[in-house]
């Protein structure tokens, strides 16, 4: 049987040729994305060899001990979007100032490796990557390029470090999967148009470890779910639990317990663009869409309720009632 090779790279100039001004920039800015995320998957896959797991001695400016591999990805990252020069102004999760590169038409927001805390024993990571056209491309970059709400971003994406490496991406308003293919060292297209399916699996996501922090609302949500039998998994990554909820439906909630944890410009919102976009909801609470919120600091936490539009209303139900 033929198979369809569409790499990565064909298939957005293929979806580009069609756009007037297409200047091929956007190709160039993803193939660079893309060429950081297979570095990062080889670093990951190699590790253990190359004694690459452990901490890297520092603490980050999220107060956390930085992995070895967390500081590999960023710099892969890094290196990989000055080389293309298509981005003007980088915010990477593991440096606390913006990176300014210089002219360049994009502004890109990146967790460079999600999860690290399961990097050791061999669980599920991945990169997570935000994507804003900067609206003003010929003045100096600042700051404000990234603080901008979700619904301005230009593309979304997420590489997962899993069984296999896979893209997702979205642009426009589709989703579209990609799989790594080592022997050729390409993202093959292997699913497009994806939608969360419905009406899926029943599964909800979140650390109950954190149960006795929750606010009530959120302790009567978690029970409901209990109560209507839905599966808990939790695998303590976002790229895992997101991909997971994207391919059979779900909800993933990590609520302020007592306080949020993950980043508005590089975990939430890129994430809620590509559910939202698969037909899902993702808020911060009853009412308060994700990629509303108008960030005013680039480290910014914010609570979030994620997945398909079911188990999202049972969350706007439970979290109304004790408003
Ligand atoms: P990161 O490794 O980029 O710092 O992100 C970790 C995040 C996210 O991946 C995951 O959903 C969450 O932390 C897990 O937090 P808990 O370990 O508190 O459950
Ligand atoms: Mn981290
Ligand atoms: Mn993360
Ligand atoms: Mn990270």
């Amino acid at each position: 049987m033929e198979r369809e090779l569409v790499t990565l790279t064909g298939f957005i100039l293929s979806l580009q040729q069609n756009v007037d001004e297409a200047t091929g920039d956007f190709s160039i800015l993803v193939n660079a994305i893309g060429l950081a995320c297979k570095a990062v998957s080889t670093a990951v896959r190699k590790a253990g060899i190359l004694n690459l797991y452990g901490m890297e001695g520092s603490v980050n400016v999220q107060g956390e001990e930085v992995k070895k591999l967390d500081i590999i990805a960023h710099d892969n990252f890094v290196s990989a979007l000055r080389l293309c020069t298509k981005a003007g102004i980088l915010v990477s999760e593991e440096v606390e100032e913006p990176i300014i590169l210089g002219k360049g038409k994009y502004c890109v927001c990146f967790d460079p490796l999600d999860g690290s805390s399961n990097i050791d024993c061999n669980v599920s990571t991945g990169s997570i990557v935000a994507i804003y056209k900067r609206e003003n491309p010929d003045a100096e970059p600042t700051i404000q390029d990234a603080l901008r709400p979700g619904k301005d971003l230009e593309a979304a994406l997420y590489c997962m470090y899993g069984s296999s490496t896979q893209m997702v991406l979205t642009f426009g308003t589709s989703v579209h999967l990609f799989t790594l293919d080592p022997s050729v060292g390409e993202f093959i297209l292997t699913s497009r148009d994806m939608q969360i399916p419905s009406p899926g699996k029943k599964i909800f996501s979140c650390n109950e470890g954190n149960t006795k922090n929750f606010d009530d609302a959120v302790k009567t949500l978690v029970a409901r779910f209990k109560e209507e039998s839905y599966s808990a998994r939790y695998v303590g990554s976002m790229v895992s639990d997101l991909h997971r909820t994207l391919l059979y439906n779900g909800v993933f909630m990590y609520p302020a317990a007592p306080k949020p944890k993950l980043r508005l410009l590089y975990e939430a919102n890129p994430m809620s663009l590509i559910i939202e976009n698969a037909g899902g909801v993702s808020v911060a609470g009853k009412g308060k869409r994700i990629l509303d919120i108008v960030p005013t600091e680039i480290h910014e936490r914010v609570p979030i309720f994620v997945g398909g539009k079911r188990d999202l209303a049972i969350v706007e139900e439970e979290l109304a009632k004790l408003e």
